[in-house]
């Protein structure tokens, strides 16, 4: 479905980037890991048309989308959950669904914001608060639902656990699962190494702006010499 070859981005004169190569499959819940500032945010930004690569090649559903700008890879069917949420704190829980909220794809049953609160009952009783008196769990709840709400195929979500308690962590990884059956593929960057192993199918190690190691959740567990390498865990 995602298939970036050769990446290479930089802020100003500073690469970042240096030839990053991944997959991500139909139907596959894929990890991107690596310690802080190694080019994990960026990757996404590169992808998600924010930060235009220099070189590369991504692949989306077999069109190339590395120039296209941010709104038409979002309309292709790429859905961000962006590293610090960022929801807009003026608007309510239910604006800031349906700010944004399109179906793109066409789908034949889209996300409503009531599929959203099915998915995260703990935001019905909020709806029409502001987002910025939420509490960081909801915040966090609320942003993979406003990106749902643009009904991507394709969702990636950075670093979508920090900072939160173990209960919400919990509600959102049986997310995560519950989006995989029901056919979405999904992106993640996060620090639970454990909880990944449990839930992803296959993960990337991105060492300063390059791809060190790739395998599935029984070779990543099995190397626990990677953890403490890459991962510094
Ligand atoms: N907006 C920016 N301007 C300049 N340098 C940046 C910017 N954002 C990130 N960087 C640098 O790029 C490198 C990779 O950062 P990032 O992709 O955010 O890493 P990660 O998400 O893996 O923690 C770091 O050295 C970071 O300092
Ligand atoms: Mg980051």
């Amino acid at each position: 479905m995602l298939k970036v070859s050769g990446l290479e981005a930089s802020y100003g004169e500073s690469q970042v980037l240096f030839g990053v190569t991944l997959e991500v499959g139909a139907q596959e819940i894929v990890a991107l890991l690596g310690r802080n500032g190694m080019g994990k945010s960026t990757t996404v930004a590169a992808i998600m048309g924010i930060l235009p690569p220099q070189r590369g090649e991504i692949v989306f559903d077999g069109r190339p989308i590395q120039r296209l700008p941010p709104y038409r890879i979002a309309k292709a069917g790429l859905g961000l959950v962006p590293e610090g949420r960022q929801v807009f704190p003026n608007l309510t829980v239910r604006e800031n669904l349906v700010a944004t909220a399109a179906n793109r794809a066409g789908r034949s049953a889209p996300w409503t914001v009531a599929k959203v609160l099915e998915l995260f009952p703990l935001l019905a009783p909020r709806l029409d608060r502001l987002a910025g008196v939420l509490s960081g769990g909801e915040q966090q709840m609320l942003a993979i639902g406003r990106a749902l709400m643009t009904n991507p195929r394709l969702l990636i979500l950075d670093e979508a656990t920090e900072g939160l308690a173990p209960l919400i962590r919990a509600e959102i990884w049986r997310c995560l699962e519950r989006l995989k059956r029901t056919g979405h593929a999904v992106l993640v960057i996060d620090k639970n190494i454990r909880t990944l192993i449990r839930i992803a199918d296959r993960h990337y190690i991105l060492e300063r702006g390059r791809i060190v190691w790739s395998g599935t959740s029984a070779e990543l567990e099995a190397q626990p010499e990677l953890h403490v390498r890459y991962l510094g865990v």
